[in-house]
């Protein structure tokens, strides 16, 4: 999940003069993961996490990485969202849950 955000950001930061890409990472309630890039933005923001949404070429990007991604955090009772920056760029944000022990022993 990590690597499919990094390698969008990657993506989408090919053209511009000087790529930058964030990670930031935070806890209170939730543990929040963010991947933040100044590339060209999110243009459909509806049907990101659709699969087999894709505005890459054939043979570059199949669109399965966010839906695959956002299962993976549903399923750990978190979620994945994702807008783009006042400056530009898009941001995704992964909420995860925080285990107390008496949840980490059930497990
Ligand atoms: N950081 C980003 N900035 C701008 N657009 C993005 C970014 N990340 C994803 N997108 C858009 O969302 C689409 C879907 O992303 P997703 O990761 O699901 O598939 P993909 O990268 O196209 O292919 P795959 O991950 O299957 O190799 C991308 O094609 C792109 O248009
Ligand atoms: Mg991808």
């Amino acid at each position: 999940m990590i690597i499919n955000l990094l390698r969008n950001a990657l993506d989408a930061t090919k053209d511009v003069s000087s790529p930058q890409i964030d990670i930031l990472l935070s806890a209170g309630d939730t543990a929040i993961l963010t991947v933040r890039d100044n590339g060209h933005g999110i243009t459909d923001l509806e049907n990101l996490f659709e699969p087999f949404y894709t505005t890459k070429k054939p043979g570059e990007g199949v669109g399965l990485g966010l839906a695959i991604s956002s299962g993976i955090v549903t399923d750990l009772g978190g979620r994945l969202t994702a807008h783009n920056g006042e400056g530009g760029g898009a941001v995704f944000e992964v909420q995860l849950p925080i285990l107390g022990r008496e949840q980490e022993a059930a497990e």
